[in-house]
């Protein structure tokens, strides 16, 4: 075999895939995002075809030649590296490799139809766009003669080109054994006990570990400045199981395939438990309680009812309008749960370093999971590191602690290095997903168009545990009704456990659910009023410096500090009056438009505290230590831009380092949209601080600074979503023929990076908009469990989104930045449904929006669309 042109004579195991031989032989380029041919993360050249390295058997390349991403440029692959560096093609970077050898691989069929050619060649967070650019050619940066608001592209673009950026689990450690986790099968039991002793049989096992190895120390996988914002209802391995996937035992070998294999020989005992797998089974009288042994300081709102969390909240009274107005629309909505699909895996790498626990893992929030390991495992924090370095996609699937735990109970026990790294289908059954929700919206309005009361009664699924739900009903419902002006409002809403797969953060955080349903009925009224579904919108929407009256608690911090909510309407009205693509050929097919407004905080409540060092050196260089991770937000190469333009250097000289806990105290994490807005805020504290520092002291001196911010206070950031779509009535089918985006992020530091963003934010929602969705099968478990059957958007099914940028200047973020990392997801899903409505005459009131369930309500329409439309 010959891998980038060298002999190898290295031999493959027996039924070993070429993907881990690569990676054994130190090809880190070759990435693994499934086992079944599925994302193509791992493609390669055998003999010059694209193969999935995955799925093809390594002996089947003993007298192969072999190409990685590391070796495309000796055969002639550089160009593609070069267009894909030239159009910044990606955003976290895990797929890029995958993407490019597939490219490479192109023959003329291909290139003649690059739409089919790419199809199993996934990438989750571009959106596609800007791979189409570097495919056809077209750049998207150009050098800058200023740092900020110029296209300044990633520091890290050279290496993700060419497979030499080192994602978590991209090192080498020497020895290292692998971890398996032993899953609960059944949805509900006390675990009697595990019997190891076949598994401990099997060459190569080193370790199983059960509850009884593990500290009885309850906390939340969630990941929270403020533990007590989530129940906790957790235990790194526990007597009773409340989920199917739920982890029972460890099993700690030489090798993954002799893990795998050994926790098929660990025999579980259970004592069945009564289950409940949906919310309305968990909440009738008499159901079994998941959670009734906690305590009630355990921030569970009633254990006894399976309510995690329970939110009320009033301004004024609705009643009384609900009553006495014409124009009131009730409709109830349901929203099932969806998966992150971050194309990197929940993974970790463990060892002991002079006695220290060091944990380079896939995670959102180093600093809150080094404090939880601490708290855990009775530990300093001096006693532990944790490392987050280029993360493959995150999503908010990353601010959960679902690896660091149990494989720091392997590393302290064995004192050996031990790496973790969830399967695809552990992804779809295990980790965390977006939370399912049922909500009712009612809303009315007087004869001039003003909403008078806004009424919203919800439920969420958490699953078996309450990590996030208090923060995502909270900001979901909140959030969606703080959008209108209005009287009266009212919000009862619930989290409720189940015994299913918990539920947890997810981009948008509760708002796409809820905003779906609020700017459904808000579109349904102005139907009903007769007025132009925008301006209604616009009419009843908050305006430039208004306050915020809290539903459900305290004094806020937000106010509206800008808005360039009207221009951003205008923007989309102009773009969707231009010249549409037409429909299909024949009189099926019905022309609709629709549109969807929202809003979002500019961080999150509670104080995000976000550091930042700046280290100023001999040679007019920086080192800029952030305690902030990257994982395809941008945000790394942002802060350069804020850096260089107040110190008044070139972006060059700015050497940045990330989210490690040696470097800097503490850091909340990276989500929330905090990135440019609350960390960014940090660094340009801290540059102007060093600029003065040095402006005080010798020439040449060496200084460094420290600057941390709380997030507070904070505003808001608007996007509005227009479609023009084509619904064929007779078979269901959708087809989107205009995707346009208006976003109001105030100072846009860094234009590409943030349409990067958006274009990845529309992709990902319109998933879960038409085809992406998880269901709980009768016996508990998460289906489906393969990529296959969960329909990611791949490459061509859409069409790409227009992005516009309003101009505004918010006082409240780094030179006038508002945040954009989640705030585009939401207003995508109802400005579809209000397409299809606008289309066809019926109101779709479930997602998503798919062929089957559209032909279904589409066969319940009576005639074209009036005043009352068929509710589906
Ligand atoms: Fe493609 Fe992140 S850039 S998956």
């Amino acid at each position: 075999m010959r891998i980038n042109g060298t002999a190898c004579d290295a031999v493959p195991r027996a039924s070993q895939c070429l993907r881990g031989f690569l990676r054994e032989q130190g090809w880190h380029g070759v990435k693994t995002g499934c086992d079944t041919g599925e994302c193509g993360s791992c493609t390669v050249l055998v003999d010059g075809a694209a193969v999935n390295s995955c799925v093809f058997p390594a002996v089947r390349a003993l007298s192969g030649d072999i190409v990685t991403i590391e070796g495309l440029s000796d055969v002639g692959g550089r160009g593609l590296q070069d267009a894909f560096l030239r159009a910044q093609a990606f955003q976290c970077g895990f797929c890029t490799p995958g993407v490019i050898m597939t490219a490479a691989g192109f023959g003329p069929a291909e290139r003649a139809d690059v739409d089919a050619a790419m199809k199993a060649t996934l990438c989750r967070c571009t959106g596609y766009a800007s791979i189409r650019d570097a495919l056809d050619g077209r750049a998207r940066w150009a050098p800058a003669t200023s740092p900020v608001g110029a296209d300044v592209p990633s520091a890290d673009g050279p290496a993700i080109v060419t497979g030499a950026a080192r994602f978590t689990l991209d090192i080498e450690v020497a020895d290292v054994l692998h971890m398996k986790l032993v899953r609960s099968t059944v949805p509900h039991a006390r675990v009697l006990g595990v019997d190891a002793s076949r598994a401990l049989s099997v060459p190569g096992v080193v370790a199983v570990f059960t509850h009884e190895d593990a500290p009885d120390v309850l906390y939340s996988s969630a990941r929270h400045q403020k533990t007590s914002t989530d129940p906790a209802d957790t235990r790194v391995l526990d007597r009773v199981v409340r989920h199917v996937g739920q982890r029972v035992a460890a099993v700690v070998a030489t090798t993954a395939a002799i893990a795998e294999q050994a926790c098929r020989l660990v025999d579980v005992s259970y004592e069945m438990l009564p289950a409940v797998l949906d919310v309305d089974a968990a909440r009738r009288p008499g159901a079994p309680a998941l959670h009734a042994d906690k305590a009630d300081d355990h921030g569970i709102a009633d254990a006894g009812r399976n309510v995690a969390v329970d939110i009320r909240g009033d301004i004024g009274n609705v009643d009384a309008p609900l009553a006495a107005s014409d124009h009131v629309v009730e409709l109830t909505f349901d929203v099932p749960r969806a998966q992150h699909v971050h194309l990197e895996p929940h993974c970790t790498i463990g060892w002991l370093e002079g006695g220290r626990l060091v944990v380079r893992t896939s995670s959102q929030t180093p600093f809150l999971t080094r404090d939880a390991l601490c708290r855990i495992f009775s530990l300093d924090r001096c006693d532990v590191r944790v490392i987050a370095d280029r993360i493959g996609g995150a999503f908010g699937g990353k601010q959960e602690m679902l690896t660091e735990d149990v494989l720091a109970l392997a590393v302290l026990q064995l004192g050996r290095p031990v790496q973790l790294e969830f399967t695809r289908a552990e992804e779809f059954s295990a980790a965390t997903t977006r939370h399912a929700m049922r909500c009712t919206v009612t809303v009315a309005a007087d004869s001039d168009a003003d909403l008078t009361a806004m009424r919203l009664t919800g439920t969420m699924d958490t699953g078996a545990y309450g990590n996030h739900a208090g923060g995502v009903l909270y900001r979901g419902c909140r959030e969606a009704l703080n959008l209108y002006r209005c009287p009266n409002k009212s919000i009862r809403a619930q989290a409720v456990y189940t015994n299913t797969t918990p539920a947890g953060a997810f981009r948008g955080y509760g708002l796409a659910q809820f905003i779906f349903a609020v700017d459904c009925a808000i579109d349904e009224l102005s139907r009903k009023l007769g007025v132009h579904p925008l301006e209604f919108r616009l009419r009843n929407a908050v305006a430039e410096h208004d306050q915020f009256t809290s539903l459900v608690a305290g004094p806020s911090d937000v106010t509206v500090a800008s808005s360039a909510l009207p221009d951003c309407v205008d923007l989309v009205r102009r773009a969707l009056a231009e010249p549409s693509p037409p429909p299909p050929e024949g009189e099926q097919w019905c022309v609709g438009t629709g549109y969807a407004v929202s809003m979002l905080e500019t961080a999150p409540p509670g104080r995000h505290r976000a550091s930042v060092r700046i280290t100023s050196e001999a040679d007019r260089r920086f080192t800029l230590d952030v305690g902030t991770a990257e994982f395809g937000n941008g945000t790394s190469t942002v802060h350069r831009q804020i850096a260089a333009g107040e110190l008044g250097c070139s972006i060059e000289d700015i050497v940045l380092r990330r989210s490690d806990t040696v470097l800097l105290e503490h850091d909340t994490g990276a989500f929330g949209s905090t990135g440019t807005v609350v960390a960014g805020m940090a660094t340009l504290r801290a540059a102007r601080k060093l600029v003065a520092a040095m402006a005080a002291a010798a020439p040449g001196a060496v200084l460094a600074v420290e600057e941390s911010t709380e997030g507070s206070p904070r505003s808001v950031s608007f996007v509005v979503h227009g479609f023009r779509v084509a619904v064929n009535i007779a078979t269901g089918q959708l087809e989107v023929l205009r995707n346009v985006q208006a976003v109001d992020a105030g100072t846009v530091i860094n234009p590409m990076q943030c349409r990067g963003q958006v274009e990845g934010a529309v992709v990902q929602a319109l998933g879960a908009a038409m085809t992406e969705y998880l269901w709980s099968d009768e016996n508990g478990q998460m289906q489906p469990t393969t990529l296959g059957g969960y329909r990611v958007p791949a490459f061509g099914d859409l069409p790409p989104v227009e992005v516009c940028f309003a101009t505004s200047h918010d006082p409240t973020g780094p030179l006038g930045a508002k945040s954009m990392g989640e705030a585009p997801l939401n207003p995508v899903a109802p400005a579809l449904a209000n397409a299809v409505r606008d289309a066809t005459g019926v109101r779709v009131t479930a997602l998503p929006l798919s062929a089957d369930r559209l032909y279904e309500a589409l066969n319940g329409r009576v005639d074209g669309a009036g005043p009352d439309p068929a509710i589906y």
